[in-house]
């Protein structure tokens, strides 16, 4: 209790000194932002600042691709996790059986392709390719060769999603 007392008494002092400076200080910043807002903004269209190719999938289509993407990202954690334990035989199997080759059918794939311009579908069987690849790397027990290929898989992720969007 003895510490309270001269601890309310000196937040009061900063108290003043803060309103002291606000007084100061407001006009200064509400003339900046005027001079600001006063500026040309540049365009908040979205079209304008994402380079993306736009591609319309049937609405069932795009959920169901999107369900994919959230478990390709559940996958990459799960390979992440299993990699850091040193489990490099259930690195592999996650990555053969969600994201590779194997995963092709399981996602669709093949209906799907005809909705897809050629360029996306290339960077779809990229992905897969290199999972498949990164799960006979983890096979063989070397985690940096793996982690290599997993960063092949990663990079796949990353080219198809600068490219094209859904929605
Ligand atoms: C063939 C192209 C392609 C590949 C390969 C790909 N994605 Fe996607 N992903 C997309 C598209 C297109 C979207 C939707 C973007 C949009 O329109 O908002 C998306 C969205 C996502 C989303 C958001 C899902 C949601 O519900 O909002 C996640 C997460 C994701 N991707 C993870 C991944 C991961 C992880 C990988 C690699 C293992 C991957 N993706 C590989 C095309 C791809």
């Amino acid at each position: 209790m003895g510490e309270t007392l001269p601890r309310a008494t000196s937040a009061g002092r900063v108290h003043r000194t803060a309103s002291g400076r606000v007084r100061i200080v407001l006009p200064f910043a509400l003339a900046t932002w005027v001079l600001v807002a006063a500026l040309p903004t540049p365009a908040a269209d979205p079209e304008d600042v994402d380079s993306r190719q736009w591609v319309k999938l049937p609405a069932p289509m795009q959920a169901h691709m999107l369900a994919n993407m959230r478990d390709h990202l559940v996958a990459l954690n799960d390979i992440l996790g299993a990699m850091a334990r040193g489990e490099l035989d259930a690195a592999a199997e996650i990555a053969e059986s969600r994201l590779g080759m194997s995963a092709l059918e399981a996602h669709g794939a093949r209906h799907m392709a005809p909705f897809m311009p050629e360029g996306m579908r290339r960077a779809g069987t990229a992905m897969h390719k290199a999972a498949s690849r990164f799960a006979r790397k983890a096979q063989e027990g070397d985690p940096l060769p793996a982690y290599r290929a997993l960063a092949e898989v990663t990079s796949a992720c990353v080219a198809c999603h600068a490219g094209y969007r859904i929605r």
